[in-house]
């Protein structure tokens, strides 16, 4: 058989290109490292994220010195945390996922943008090296508030990166003579060390201690003040913390009501 000369031509520059378009697909696939959501990556029970130890909480916690990890919950119509905080320059990895339908996380500006997908964990990292706020917004059509459905991550200068936590538990009331205790709990979310004070004010007294708390714990004191010295009647107490502040009242009663204890 002959073939003409051209169409030999024709022939092997099909086959080439034909070749070309293979390799070109195999290498945009496989050789780019980009990664599709399915059903090899993590997957998680949607309807139990309250009882997954990464989602119950979403959160920015740190994993290096300047490695964060945020886990974030995208659901109708919000982000949380909300806003998602993080110092300049750190490398961050998000982990997001959705308890109820098909979100994205976009955060605006950037090339961070995914699919969320109830059941998956979508994966990525970031570099941020100045402070900056960035818009959230979900890109996935996901019901009536999908147009208000939007979230804020703020990189913030590093001495106002705050990973402490402060939380008081005190009484409404104590009966004259009782000690009145203030449980102060603060929450590290540091690795390095905390080394802060706490002061609590109520009524005219002032009492402060020293504390430290370790990288990545929580760390409980009492301070106790003895009502003799406040008197009968509402005192207003603060307790601070750095820039972290709780505060109440405090009323001190001749005699505690029968039942009364618990209120
Ligand atoms: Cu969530 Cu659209």
């Amino acid at each position: 058989m002959n073939i003409h000369k051209y169409e030999k031509l024709w022939l092997v520059a099909a086959l080439l290109l034909i070749v070309g378009f293979i390799i070109t697909i195999t290498y945009g696939s496989v050789g780019l490292g980009i990664a599709m959501i399915d059903d090899s990556e993590d997957t998680i029970e949607p309807g139990e994220l309250s009882e997954d130890e990464r989602f119950a909480d979403p959160r920015v916690e740190q994993v290096g010195e300047n490695e964060y990890e945020a886990y974030v919950v995208a659901q109708t119509f919000i982000f949380q945390p909300d806003p998602i905080e993080v110092p300049e320059n750190s490398e961050v990895t998000f982990y997001v996922t959705s308890p109820d339908v098909i979100h994205s996380f976009s955060v605006v500006g950037t090339n961070l943008n995914t699919m969320v997908i109830p059941g998956e964990v979508s994966t990525m990292t970031a570099e941020f090296d100045e402070p900056e706020e960035y818009g959230i917004i979900c890109n996935e059509y996901c019901g009536t508030g999908h147009h208000n459905m939007e979230g804020q991550l703020h990189v913030v200068p590093e001495d106002e990166f705050d990973m402490t936590e402060l939380s008081v538990e005190a009484p409404d009331e104590v009966e004259l003579g009782d000690e009145a205790a203030f449980e102060v709990t603060i929450e590290n979310g540091q690795l390095d060390d905390l080394e802060t004070t706490i002061d609590l004010e109520v009524g005219n007294e002032t009492l402060t201690e020293d504390v430290t708390v370790g990288g990545d714990s929580t760390e409980e004191t009492t301070l106790t003040v003895d009502t003799d010295d406040l008197g009968e009647g509402d005192h207003d107490w603060t307790v601070t913390v750095d820039d972290h502040d709780e505060s109440g009242t405090l009323t001190v009663v001749d005699e505690l009501e029968e039942g009364d204890d618990d209120e």
